[in-house]
């Protein structure tokens, strides 16, 4: 303990709590990537200045340790609990809305989401990618463009969605990729494919980011959606989703992914033609999505 502060004085319990704050940002000034040193410094100003102002106890503070390893210990290569953490406390938002593109013309971005997974199978432009997933068809279409309007032919464009019981392929054992799949958008920038109609469904909610937020009243819902990544060489990797509009969940997102200008109307459509000619026996729903893409070199904000 320092000699100058006295252990009662509460300006000195203070001066001393600052010191240990002090000394452990003064132990990353040597770091030799300058941004590194940055974002440690100031993640050890907040994280110390967060503890001082609630008064964090040992006992809490070790809570919030079992909490990290329960995370730790239900994350694999299908689940990933800390993604769900950033999501539900609203920094995949945050740092969604730091990185959006200057441009108010370019499609708006959401979270990325835990479902994502590498190597999804290549569909043909107006193919299929339900892969067997459980749902109603759905066609999807619309064009890709540039901020400036330009057709953008050759986007590669990912989608991935939840089936109509609300769980993502990945969420079930075995291997069977259903539900998603790429393509490549035509001379005009034009794309259209086949999917299933998103339903609502519960975040994953039987670990601890399910007990955090159930501690705090809130519900594990997203309203319906269908994830889109769409990259083009010379514009910015855009990720976001489109939301079935008149959802009951659209106004409470567990992970307060919803931007009005991504909600759009799915038409209802009778059995019969689809807009390819193709037999829907049963009754359908399309929808048209627009995608703008921002320029790669745009600077950011
Ligand atoms: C999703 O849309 O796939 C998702 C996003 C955030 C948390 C959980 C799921
Ligand atoms: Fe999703």
């Amino acid at each position: 303990m320092s000699e100058e502060f006295s252990a009662t004085d509460p300006a000195g319990k203070a001066a001393r709590e600052q010191a240990v704050t002090d000394e452990v940002i003064a132990s990353f000034a040597g770091a030799a990537a300058p941004r590194y040193r940055e974002i440690m410094q100031s993640l050890v100003r907040h994280l110390h200045a967060f503890a001082r102002e609630v008064r964090l106890t040992d006992a809490e503070w070790q809570q919030g340790i079992e909490f990290l390893t329960r995370a730790g210990h239900i994350t694999d290569g299908r689940r990933q609990e800390f993604i769900l953490l950033s999501d539900v406390l609203g920094l995949s938002m945050l740092t969604v809305g730091i990185n959006a593109p200057a441009s108010a013309d370019a499609t708006e971005s959401t979270v990325l989401g835990p479902f994502f997974v590498p190597g999804a199978p290549e569909v043909p432009l107006g193919g299929d990618i339900t892969g067997g997933a459980k749902g109603r068809p759905c066609h999807v279409a619309g064009t890709v463009r540039g901020t400036d309007e330009t057709p953008v032919p050759n986007a590669r464009i990912e989608v991935w969605e939840a089936d109509e019981d609300g769980f993502y392929d990945v969420q079930y054992s075995g291997s069977q990729l259903a539900a998603r799949g790429w393509l490549r958008s035509g001379a005009d920038g034009e794309y259209r494919f086949w999917a299933v109609h998103p339903a609502p469904y519960p975040i994953p909610d039987d670990g601890p980011v399910g007990d955090l937020i159930a501690a705090a009243g809130r519900g594990a819902m997203r309203p319906a959606h269908l994830h889109f990544k769409v990259d083009a060489p010379g514009y910015r990797t855009l990720i976001t989703h489109i939301f079935v509009a008149g959802d009951p969940y659209l106004d409470r997102d567990a992970v307060f992914g919803v931007k009005d200008s991504l909600i759009v109307g799915f038409t209802e459509q009778p059995p019969g033609p689809g807009p390819d000619g193709r037999h829907v026996d049963g009754p359908w729903a399309a929808v048209t999505f627009d995608i703008v893409l921002a320029p790669q070199q745009e600077e950011q904000q």
